[in-house]
């Protein structure tokens, strides 16, 4: 029989993969805005404590966030703004809830809670420090989660692709669509990241889920690519023959109104020391992407 589990943004593009991947093994119960049968607004505590008092699941991932930057940086400072709501007293009151009812939470968290500025990739020991409205919420979101008195697992991930194709290109599917049009802008050889293999990440969380394992984990590849080799990378795999040019971070910085992280990649060594499976490399991950 299949382990009920509730889930926050289980339609959006990392939550959707992990109901793709773990039907037979979860019994699925969404917390999503458009869920068509039972829609749950997270910023609305009644709500969110009515679904999850209700429910018997053990586990809570929670995956719903605002998550598009750029709006999120327009809104900065504004605590009444959606960005805030969602990602901070959404969170808030999943905590809540969750505490209430004894369950355990894995909050799917971001290297954007980082500043960028060092120059090797993250531990989980370093210290969070944002530099924009939207890591900022979420900074704000895992204190919430940390300063609950329940069990709780956070797992902090940077740019999420999946193998199939998503309603919203991920990182590597922009990257796919620029090369074959021909429209692929210059590629940063001075800005680095950590991509994540959803389909591998989704593990991550039934392994979380499966040992009962807590604390904050980083849970991507761990590895860290510059925006041009990873073009590279894909053109290369995928045999697309397009044209990657090299383009620099600091000039699209003149024209950038708003704070970017020049580095996120994010050390994994203290999950894949714990995990019972092997995670891809991204060279692999990606010849698997359609
Ligand atoms: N995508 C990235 O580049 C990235 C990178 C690092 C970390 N993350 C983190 O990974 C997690 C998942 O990201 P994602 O890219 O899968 O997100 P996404 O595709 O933008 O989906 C967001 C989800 O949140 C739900 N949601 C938004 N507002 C809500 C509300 N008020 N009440 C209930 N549900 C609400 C949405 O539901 P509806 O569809 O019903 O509106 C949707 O299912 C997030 O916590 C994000 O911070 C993402």
């Amino acid at each position: 029989m299949s382990t009920p589990i509730l889930g926050t943004g289980l339609s959006g593009l990392v939550g959707s993969r992990f109901v793709k991947d773990f039907s037979d093994r979860y019994q699925f119960q969404n917390l999503d805005l458009s869920d068509p049968h039972n829609p749950v607004d997270i910023t609305d505590l009644t709500q969110v404590m009515s679904a999850i008092q209700s429910s018997i699941a053990e586990y809570i991932v929670h995956f719903a966030a605002f998550t598009d930057v750029t709006k999120a940086w327009e809104q900065r400072d504004d605590k009444n703004g959606v960005a805030y709501k969602v990602n901070v007293l959404g969170t808030e009151n999943i905590v809540k809830a969750a505490e209430e009812t004894g369950k355990h939470l894995i909050h799917i968290s971001t290297a954007y809670v980082f500043d960028g500025n060092k120059t090797e990739m993250y531990l989980e020991s370093d210290e969070i420090c944002p530099i924009e409205w939207y890591g900022q919420t979420k900074a704000w979101a895992e204190e919430k989660v940390q300063a609950s008195k329940g069990k709780w697992t956070i797992l902090r991930i940077d740019q999420p692709f999946r193998s199939d194709q998503f309603a919203r290109p991920d990182a590597v599917h922009r990257i796919m669509n620029g090369l074959k049009t021909g429209s692929l802008y210059p590629q940063f050889t001075n800005h680095f990241f950590g991509p994540t293999y959803i389909n591998d990440f989704v593990k991550v969380i039934d392994w979380v889920i499966r040992t009962r394992t807590s604390g904050i984990f980083h849970a991507t590849a761990g590895e860290m690519w510059t925006d041009y080799d990873f073009a590279c990378l894909i053109n290369d795999v995928m045999e697309l023959k397009g044209e990657v040019k090299m383009g620099s971070l600091d000039e699209y910085l003149k024209m950038l109104n708003r704070p970017y992280q020049r580095n996120t990649a994010l050390d994994c060594s203290k999950l894949k020391n714990l995990l019972d499976f092997q995670m891809m490399s991204i060279k692999d991950a990606v010849a698997q992407v359609s």
